[in-house]
């Protein structure tokens, strides 16, 4: 898709197809109950106002949001009106979504449209109300479909966005759009991860396709470790998930610095669930609770999202970014629950059950994104069905040792339009992981406050107490039909703008 700003337009860029909005308003008749709505439409043009007030219908349109009305203009201009409602009601996040209703209803139809970007402008704030306008168009113009023979691309290929501002706040409005579609292409990288087959995305593609991606981005060096490297890490918590495998586990470490590093310039680690495919292990998942743990690497590819967007960006803060990769599978020599498993701080571990795996791998990576000496580290992860029971398959479960980190994190999602939500980490839930036989289980005595116990087994791998945040992502991370820029069915590519907010402020 092609984007392109025309400021101080006066008239349409395009005489093809024009996108104009209305507001809705309400108004109540003085002494009487009832109430009638009209529509709002005093930003638009002469000759539309004109051809729209001589179609007799016309009026019943009132620009409730969501409406649309079509009308032609002599000259052969098509002129779309979509309602977003009351213009005291319109958020960010509505006109988010309403901007991918918008691209879903135009995409199939026409070849390019001018946006009369004015009448999308909320809170007179042009540059936020441009960002959610294309982060709703641009991740609502993602589909899966490398895999069909044949495909049906979408006809619209080129956007305009007219306003009559001074031509002077271009350079800033343009660094506002590129800038969201650099975070918008890397969500949707992630996406293409995360819907990937899983015979086709192995641990070693996986990596081998990560390095692909941000090779030659500027600040950014990488390594692989696999099984040789693991092993010399003492990394035998990550090994014994990928006991059962016939693919080598890839450990990613890459690594951000910006061009300018100051003693105040922050580190940050992010560390990533990377199960290309989780089976349950000999604790062998359900079939019906099977299909679809080709997503268990989203956690990795949420941050790895993250760390591409803010390098390409060239943000001012250094990133590592940890991403864990293997399968969770079962042959002769997987991983046998009552195995007893040292992890690469040293504690030793019973593994009572192997689908609690992605703990497993994070502790490894945890303890060695603490070598790295940063400020803070973040994982994401799909790690547990619990957090989906506890708040929703819409809500990010957040953990950790840090209130400050978790306080801002926080304020990012809200800044950012996406549900996250704080869970506790007590001394009972501490209490319930320790084992008769080894330091710690890899699972509580009962599954109640599954996703706090599961970051209370993180966090005993968290040292020198360096400030640890834990996304539980197992619920947001998946299709997410209520959002009209997340596919109904597929990766929702959610959580990644809140991580760039918070790298953003770091
Ligand atoms: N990958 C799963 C968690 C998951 C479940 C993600 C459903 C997305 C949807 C994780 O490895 C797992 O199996 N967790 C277990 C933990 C339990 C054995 C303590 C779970 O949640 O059942
Ligand atoms: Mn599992
Ligand atoms: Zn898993």
């Amino acid at each position: 898709m092609k984007y392109t700003l025309n400021l101080g337009a006066k008239e349409f860029s395009s005489d093809n197809v024009v996108l104009v909005s209305a507001f809705e308003k309400t108004i109540e008749a003085k002494g009487k109950t009832k109430e009638s709505k009209a529509i709002v439409n005093t930003h638009w043009s002469k000759e539309i106002k004109a051809a729209f007030e001589k179609i007799k219908t016309s009026v019943d349109f009132t620009g409730t949001a969501g409406s649309t009305y079509t009308l032609h203009l002599e000259n052969g201009t098509t002129v779309l009106v979509y309602g977003l409602g009351e213009k005291k009601a319109v958020t960010f996040e509505t006109l988010r979504n309403h901007s991918a209703k918008i691209y879903k209803a135009i995409a199939a139809k026409y070849k390019e449209v001018a946006i009369q970007f004015d009448g999308f402008t909320i809170k007179s704030k042009a540059d936020e109300s441009l960002n959610a306008m294309v982060e709703g168009i641009s991740l609502a113009d993602y589909k899966f479909d490398r895999h069909f023979v044949t495909k049906t691309p979408a006809k619209l290929t080129e956007i305009t966005f007219d306003s009559a501002a001074k031509k002077t706040g271009l350079k800033k409005l343009q660094k506002t759009l590129d800038d969201t579609l650099v975070v918008t292409e890397s969500i949707n990288v992630g996406r293409n991860f995360v819907n990937e087959a899983p015979n086709i995305l192995r641990s070693t593609t996986y990596a081998k396709e990560v390095l692909e991606d941000i090779k030659g981005t500027k600040g950014v060096k990488s390594k692989v470790l696999g099984r040789a490297e693991l092993k010399k890490e003492k990394m035998g918590l990550f090994l014994s998930v990928n006991d059962g495998s016939a693919y080598e586990p890839q450990l990613v470490h890459l690594t951000y610095t910006p061009s300018k590093m100051t003693k105040k310039t922050k580190h940050i680690a992010l560390v990533g669930k990377g199960l290309v495919f989780d089976t349950g292990g000999y604790s062998l998942k359900p079939s019906g609770s099977m299909v679809n743990m080709k997503f268990d690497m989203a956690g990795s590819a949420t941050v790895y999202s993250a760390f591409r967007a803010v390098a390409k960006l060239g943000l001012d803060v250094k990133i590592t970014c940890i991403l864990g990769m293997t399968d969770n599978a079962v042959n002769e020599h997987a991983t046998m629950p009552d195995a007893i498993v040292k992890a690469r701080n040293g504690l030793s571990v019973e593994i009572l059950n192997t689908d609690a795996e992605g703990r497993l791998v994070l502790a490894d990576c945890l303890d060695y994104a603490c070598d790295q000496k940063p400020d803070a580290i973040i994982d994401s992860a799909t790690l547990t069905g619990a957090v989906l029971v506890s708040l929703g398959n819409q809500v990010c479960g957040i953990m950790g040792n840090d209130q400050k980190l978790t306080d801002k994190i926080l304020k990012s999602a809200k800044n950012t339009d996406e549900y996250m939500w704080q869970l506790p980490i007590i001394q009972e839930f501490h209490d319930d992981l320790k084992s008769p036989v080894a330091d710690l289980k890899n699972i509580g005595g009962s599954s109640f406050g599954g996703s706090s116990k599961a970051a209370a087994f993180l966090s005993k791998f968290v040292k020198n107490d360096i400030p640890w945040a834990h996304l539980d992502i197992a619920g947001i991370g998946d299709s997410q039909g209520h959002k009209a820029y997340c596919p109904t069915k597929g990766a929702s590519g959610l959580i990644v703008r809140t991580l760039v907010d918070f790298l953003k402020n770091a």
